[in-house]
């Protein structure tokens, strides 16, 4: 599964060096090299600030090179979901802090020649049912001042019973976007390390003492201060993972032989249809989104993505698929994202992460808001992104739901299994966790190749299950991923799935 903007890469900048360049001592160290660690690494370097970038694998290897990449301040219900749990205020300050983050985002893709496409955004309403939530979404964009317009009617081949338009938005390709900062950090003496992933942190006499692991080497270095940009927060102090929710989503690009639809889309009601184009050859792509989960608590994820492959070729007659790719964001459980000291009044570690799938305008506006906070300038949207807020409390439901669903997924990993004693042997492709709960195995065949691992997550002990559509282990629990092999993909473990017996 590579994403359009994976597939078929030429390498465009120097090849970035890994664990064996490590040095001893780093003033910033911005762990994770998507746009979040990226551009608050560039504004850093701008500032005269010494960054070391390290990246567990490779540059946009997770979300941001697996996006839709939609560069929109109209985010499907966003504003009014915010606006009615944290207040009008608060709803505001985030609104400020995304168009901060399209803003910049835009200038620096004209200064640095990445090409952009400006369209119209929708939020629409594929069947009755969605009505309500796109005429709040209209009202909450008319109320913080958005130019939005009601749009009875749209151009489009399937089922529309109106929607919220947002003129002049954007979307791009997010890699040449991604190249173009790594271009500037190391132009402007910054550094970048690919392949090294950062697995602890503990304070020492001289700051921050990292322990990083590349395929090679395992080394330490010490830091002033520590930016985790790896999606979900790696250290589990401030407790991130019980804070957001991880969610995988599905994209695929069709060749269309007809009209590709313009304008940028995303439906209000379930199942979630999101769609947008991408100038590929002097021609257009269709993308479309969707068929979203909980990571690993789907029990057959192919099912939907096989419905959304239908509904596309239903409503684009001869549409062929020419990519296929997954990837997964966090849903913070109060909806503001959570950015800023990973605990309260701590200055030597910060987080980013709760952008619940608009992270264009929110990993911007998060690196604005690091940035800022790091050198003394915080712009005064940033209270909406905050990593700690006394407003909480009213996602506290939430939080108790999403954690008593994990403390249940839990139980079920580790009891579950027993019903597969004796299934020691796949006949086909696929993925099967067999044993007692004292001798649990987790065994899967890809390409005809087998392996046999522990399925206990190294996170926090989840038990991972098979994800038919990515061939990959998920953990229920907080998200991590691991590859057929057991090697960690993402997610807040640090280490992958040990071998099995
Ligand atoms: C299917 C899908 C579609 C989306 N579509 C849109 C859209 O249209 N518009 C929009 O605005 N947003 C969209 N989003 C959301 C957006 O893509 C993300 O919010 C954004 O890319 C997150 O960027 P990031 O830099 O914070 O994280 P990532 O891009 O995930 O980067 C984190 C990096 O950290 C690295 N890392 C992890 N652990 C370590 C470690 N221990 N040490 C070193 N490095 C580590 C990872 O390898 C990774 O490269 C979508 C998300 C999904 C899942
Ligand atoms: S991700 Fe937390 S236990 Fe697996």
């Amino acid at each position: 599964m590579t994403s359009l903007w994976l597939a078929d890469r030429i390498a465009t900048s120097p090849a970035s060096g890994t664990a064996e360049d490590l040095p001893g001592v780093a003033d910033v160290v911005v762990a994770g090299a998507g746009i979040t660690g990226l551009t608050t690494a560039v504004l850093l370097a701008r500032a005269g600030r010494q960054v070391l970038v390290l990246e567990a694998r490779t540059v946009g290897a997770c979300a941001t090179g697996n996006t839709t990449a939609k560069i929109s301040l109209l985010q499907g219900t966003q504003l009014s979901t915010i606006a009615a749990k944290q207040g009008k205020s608060l709803a505001a300050a985030y609104l400020d802090g995304n168009r901060a983050g399209q803003d910049w985002l835009l200038s620096f893709c004209a200064a640095a020649g990445v090409p952009v496409q400006r369209e119209d955004a929708y939020s629409f309403a594929q069947s009755e049912r969605g009505v309500a939530a796109a005429r709040a979404e209209f009202e909450a964009c008319r109320a913080l001042g958005l130019p939005a317009t009601w749009e009875p009617h749209a151009d489009v081949p399937f089922d529309y019973h109106g929607g919220v338009r947002l003129a002049k938005q954007a979307q791009f390709d997010p890699m040449p976007f991604l190249d173009a900062l790594r271009a500037e950090l190391l132009a402007t003496g910054g550094q970048l390390l690919e392949h090294t992933r950062v697995q602890r942190v503990s304070s020492s006499r001289h700051g921050l003492r990292l322990e990083v692991d590349g395929p090679h080497r395992h080394a330490e270095l010490q830091a002033t201060q520590l930016v985790l940009a790896t999606g979900i927060p790696i250290l589990d102090r401030g407790g991130y993972f019980a804070r957001v929710k991880p969610s995988r989503s599905y994209c695929m690009a069709f060749d269309v032989p007809g009209e590709v639809t313009s304008p940028m889309m995303i439906s209000t009601d379930s199942p979630t249809r999101s769609l947008r184009y991408a100038p590929v050859n002097g021609s257009e792509l269709l993308l479309v989104g969707g068929a979203g989960h909980t990571v690993g608590r789907e029990k057959h994820p192919i099912d939907a993505l096989a419905e959304l492959e239908s509904w596309t070729v239903r409503h684009y007659p001869g549409a062929t698929r020419t990519h296929l790719w997954s990837a997964q964001d966090y849903a913070p459980v109060d909806e503001l994202p959570y950015v800023g000291p990973i605990l309260p009044e701590n200055e030597t570690i910060y987080v980013a992460t709760g952008f619940n799938k608009w992270g264009m305008t929110n990993g911007a506006a998060a690196a604005l808001a690091l940035a800022g906070r790091l050198l003394g300038e915080r712009p005064n949207w940033d209270r909406a992104f905050a990593s700690w807020r006394t407003s909480e409390l009213r996602g506290l439901p939430t939080a108790l739901a999403a954690n008593l669903a994990v403390g249940v997924n839990l139980a079920k990993g580790w009891i579950t299994p027993t019903a597969h004693i004796g299934q020691q042997c796949l006949g086909t492709d696929g993925g099967v966790v067999s044993g007692p709960p004292w001798r649990l195995q987790a065994q899967c065949r890809v390409d005809g190749v087998e392996h046999r691992l522990s399925p206990v997550c190294p996170h926090l002990g989840g038990i991972v299950t098979w994800n038919d559509a990515d061939r990959a282990w998920e953990c229920p629990l907080h998200g991590s991923r691991f590859a057929p092999d057991g090697t960690l993909l993402e997610g807040p473990a640090t280490r992958g799935l040990a071998a099995g017996s």
